[in-house]
């Protein structure tokens, strides 16, 4: 007996085949049994006959509920009709575990609050299935691009005693007590200790490239986000990447070439995936290089003439990104943002001082900011003083300082979050749907 997964199926027309997996759906006439299967790889009817099945066999189909897991055997043939083109004749069926109530998620429609507390269970039905299919092949084309480019994944870590991205949405923790730290001694050893979830691998990934040259980190960071919107999250996951010589203009192109390369692979590797997510796919293969440009104050321009009340040196909200991407059918990048909204790491642009050489880049269809990125500053003086302007405290802050202290060089980098390239991917409304367990502010389970 071949034991095989549903989507290899059709290697064995004619034959006899096992499958495991989960009772998705079934109907009967009293005669014939329709059961839908699905076992993770995807999905297959198998039509048992009473005429032809053990009295053994048709109890047990009758007695199962919904996601009960079962073992099947039938025979393969092609039939036109079935989405993947084949079925099943039934022979027999064993049931591994009957589920022991009705599935609380049934095809009647539910509820967000319903469905995200029954995440567990929800995670199973073809949706969300598909969901997770597409990220995963986002992550991988994510890696594939970086070590076809001389990117080294390089860990950065999530307790950290610091900020990347200021500390208004930090999540702080207490550490223990005797923590010894280095020999600036900046931490007494009596003294409790805080700790924080990291925000960006960023900092960490700057000294990685002195070592390597071109690195990336991919893992979850924390943001207290106070925000209820459908792009925030509290814990989600980034994709930093920093590049060694690198500019301004070289930090874009590797943005643009990432994003190009994941479009390709969710198109070519997800079709029957974002079939089920009924997602349109004409504008992913609209997206093309080379992508949109505007510097901030062209933005600024461009939305005052679309109705906005933007001031000159404010930022882009999440409104302002909408309208933006809906005019283009490709990603926007958005050039030079005033320094005061910024970072206290980002390079100022030597031409126009109050501006960072950074960019945002906005997806289409309204889905708005993907990435932040930014040259860095690397002269050891002046980023003390954007450190002392921003009231940092400058001891925990030495090993970085330190990076411009031996051997500095340009450099570059930016930061990707999965959730809004997936949501992007994917066609969906709130970002809560593409994390397999959504952390938000009013959500911690389960
Ligand atoms: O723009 P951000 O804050 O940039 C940084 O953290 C830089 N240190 C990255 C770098 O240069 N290495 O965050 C990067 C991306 C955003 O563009 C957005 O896609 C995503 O992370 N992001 C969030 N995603 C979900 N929930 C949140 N609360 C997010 N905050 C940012
Ligand atoms: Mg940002």
């Amino acid at each position: 007996m071949i034991t095989t997964l549903i989507k290899s199926i059709g290697q064995y027309v004619g034959q006899e085949v096992q499958l495991q997996g989960w009772a998705y759906n079934f109907r009967s006439s009293g005669k014939i049994f329709f059961l839908q299967l699905r076992d993770g790889s995807a999905r297959v009817q198998i039509v048992y006959s009473k005429a032809d099945v053990s009295e053994e066999t048709w109890n047990a189909l009758e007695s199962i509920r919904l996601e009960s897991s079962v073992r099947v055997f039938g025979r393969v043939k092609e039939d036109s009709r079935a989405p993947s083109g084949f079925e099943l004749d039934g022979l027999s069926l064993e049931v591994i575990s009957l589920a022991m109530d009705e599935y609380p998620i049934g095809k009647k429609d539910h509820g967000p609050d319903f469905l995200l507390d029954n995440r567990h269970l929800w995670l199973r039905s073809d949706k969300q299935w598909a969901i997770q299919r597409v990220r995963d092949t986002i992550i991988t084309a994510t890696y594939n691009y970086f070590h076809e480019n001389d990117f080294v994944k390089f860990d950065t870590p999530i307790l950290t005693p610091t900020s990347c991205e200021g500390t208004t949405e930090l999540f702080e923790m207490d550490y223990f007590s005797d923590v010894t730290n280095n020999e600036s001694g900046y931490e007494s050893t009596n003294k409790k200790s805080k700790a924080y979830l990291s925000q960006s691998g960023q900092l960490y990934l700057e000294a990685g490239i002195m070592s390597l040259g071109r690195a990336f980190d991919f893992g979850p960071v924390f943001r207290a986000e106070k925000s209820k919107t459908r792009r925030h999250l509290t814990e989600f996951w980034m994709m930093d990447a920093e590049a060694a010589f690198v500019e301004h203009q070289g930090n874009m192109q590797i943005q643009e070439g990432l994003i190009c390369r994941i479009v390709h692979d969710v198109l070519a590797n997800c079709q029957h995936e974002l079939k089920v997510l009924e997602r349109d796919t004409k504008p992913l293969e609209a997206i093309q290089a080379p992508f949109v440009h505007m510097t901030h104050q062209e933005a600024i321009a461009k939305l005052r003439t679309l109705g906005s009340d933007i001031g000159d040196m404010d930022d882009l909200g999440a409104d302002d990104e909408t309208i933006l991407t809906q005019q283009f059918d490709r990603p926007i990048f958005i050039e030079k943002y005033p320094a005061a909204v910024k970072a206290f790491y980002m390079k100022r642009d030597p031409e126009h001082p109050e501006f960072v050489l950074n960019n945002d880049l906005l997806a289409p269809e309204g889905y708005g900011e993907i990435i932040g990125g930014s040259q860095r500053e690397d002269d050891y003086e002046t980023l003390l003083e954007r450190m002392l302007e921003h009231n940092l405290a400058i001891e925990p802050f030495q090993w970085y300082l330190d990076l411009r202290k031996y051997g500095s060089v340009p450099h570059s980098g930016f930061g990707y979050g999965l959730e809004r390239i997936t949501a992007w991917m994917c066609g969906l409304q709130h970002i809560r749907e593409t994390i397999p367990f959504p952390r938000l502010i009013n959500r911690l389970t389960p």
